[in-house]
């Protein structure tokens, strides 16, 4: 997507103006209207449209405006007119009009700040997100037609200024939903670790570990889940450089599993093709890292995350084997299917011995009782220190992103204990089955403030009802560990 600041609306294809409930037209809307001699209202009181968000209404070339098409774009109570809602405006204005055949949108909002006019575009920009790659036969009538977002602002300079970090995490936000988007055949994890290995070019240090070298280091719980499969295993380690020398840095783990079949404990075949984005949790982590780097921004980082696919074979690990952690804990893996903690088990030892950090937060598509448990909008958070988890709560509805904070009680440990071994990778029964899962990669913190976050109910929507996350895959949790990053931890 072009994006451009101007100063004027002028011949404009389609021009998008922000309304208030209750119809009331916001900025130049009033000016517009009395040009077109009232055909703006007259339109609306014709309609349903009230101004409410997420909503819009088409007014096909108005006499007298110089603009092909007006779009009325929903801003909602003037009250509540946060950035959210500007978001959503315009989003929805976008959506309003892409596939009309106009190859350009211009939003109006010059009444507004150069931020936001700057956050608009990144708006638009994240709401024409697709995932086209593989469609060589899309109908003419299906494709998006729009080329170019035009914003306009009273500063061009300032909002091409500010445009210029909501770009970077607009990009990372990309790149997170391309990767979860992609097929399992394609998104392998060699392939997968190559794709990180790219963004050197921003910065960042790619470190890539491959079997041999997760053998010597000893991620055997990470091996077992990958042994089934004919591709390697691999852990990738980013790091940005941006704070100062010797300052401790912050880290990110990232559930990586490019395809969940169970295991031997088989998934059932109606709805496994989901299971690509199992690595959902990765992505957030490489689209954070992305985001991070892209903006500078200053902060020590590190970015960890496995890389495996689970698969059934003659090689699979059996339920009830037992494997020796890298922590030197012993895990019976009663259920092949339960492989995301012992990916991020491994994981998670590793970060915290190899770098020390402040804190350890690690995502994960890890249970699907977290979906029963919250439903499918928001996430849930368990941490031992209540201010990482208050600084992710924090940034999450700043950008559109809900979370939830769910309990770690101690009580619930002995339901991980195995007769025969230091743990085991399920609980009894399905009860808490989310809490279960967190409390085993608990044990694998050594004491680091940590948080979990199970994004297994929103790594992917199928029908969503936010204008800025197109249906499939989200890149859920970039723009919060972003926004987090930037409220708490950067110097
Ligand atoms: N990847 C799944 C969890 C999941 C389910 C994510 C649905 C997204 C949507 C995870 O590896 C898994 O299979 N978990 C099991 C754990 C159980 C075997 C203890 C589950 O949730 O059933
Ligand atoms: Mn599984
Ligand atoms: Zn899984």
């Amino acid at each position: 997507m072009n994006i451009e600041f101007v100063a004027s609306a002028a011949a404009a294809e389609v021009l998008a103006v922000l309304v208030n409930d209750g119809r009331v037209l916001a900025g130049v809307g009033p000016g517009l209207d009395n040009t077109a001699a009232g055909a703006l209202t007259r339109a609306m009181t014709n309609s349903r449209f009230t101004g409410g968000s997420n909503s819009t209404l088409i007014v096909a070339a108005p006499a007298g405006v110089d603009a092909g098409t007006v779009v009325l774009t929903g801003a909602g109570a003037p009250d509540k007119f946060d950035d959210l809602a500007l978001e959503a405006a315009a989003g929805a204005a976008y959506h309003a009009v892409k596939l009309s055949g106009a190859a350009s949108l211009t939003i109006e909002v010059s009444h507004l700040s150069p931020d936001q006019a700057a956050r608009a575009a990144f708006a638009a920009r994240l709401a024409s997100y697709r995932f086209l790659k593989y469609r060589t036969t899309l109908k003419p009538e299906k494709t998006p037609s729009i080329e170019t977002i035009k914003v306009v602002t009273g500063d061009v300079k300032a909002a091409e200024a500010a445009y210029v970090a909501y770009a970077a995490v607009a990009e990372a936000v990309e790149f997170s939903r391309d990767l979860v988007a992609e097929p399992a055949n394609v998104l392998y994890p060699e392939a997968y670790a190559r794709r990180v290995k790219g963004l050197e070019k921003l910065g960042l240090e790619v470190e890539i570990l491959g079997e041999k070298e997760l053998e010597k280091l000893g991620f055997r719980t990470l091996l077992a889940v990958g042994q089934g499969s004919v591709r390697d295993s691999q852990v990738v380690i980013m790091k940005w450089n941006g704070g100062a020398k010797d300052d401790q840095p912050i880290a990110f783990v990232g559930k990586g599993v490019c395809f969940d079949t169970g295991g031997i404990s088989l998934k059932p075949a109606e709805g496994m093709e989901e299971m690509k984005w199992d690595m959902g949790g990765s992505a957030a982590v490489v689209g954070a890292m992305h985001a991070l780097a892209g903006r500078k921004a200053k902060v020590n980082a590190v970015g960890v995350i496995g890389l495996v696919e689970n698969m059934p074979d003659g090689n699979a690990t059996r339920p009830g084997d037992v494997v020796e952690s890298l922590s030197g804990q012993t895990v019976e893996i009663l259920n092949t299917d339960a492989e995301g903690r012992l990916v991020l088990a491994d994981c998670l030892w590793y970060t915290q011995e190899r770098f020390k950090p402040k804190f350890m937060l690690d995502l994960a598509t890890l249970t699907g009782a977290m979906i029963v448990a919250l439903g499918l909008e928001y996430a849930g958070v368990f941490s031992n220190s209540d201010e990482l988890a208050n600084n992710f709560l924090a940034a999450g509805p700043k950008v559109g992103e809900n979370a939830w904070r769910m309990p770690i009680p101690a009580a619930y440990d002995r339901h991980i204990e195995s007769p025969i071994a230091d743990l085991k990778n399920m609980g009894n029964g399905r009860a808490g089955g989310s809490i279960t899962a967190a409390l085993f990669l608990q044990r694998f913190t050594n004491g680091t403030p940590w948080a979990h976050i199970d994004i297994a109910p929103t790594a992917w929507v199928k029908d969503s009802r936010n204008p800025t996350v197109p249906d499939g895959a989200v890149g859920w949790g970039v723009r919060t560990l972003d926004r987090m990053v930037k409220d708490a931890y950067e110097s």
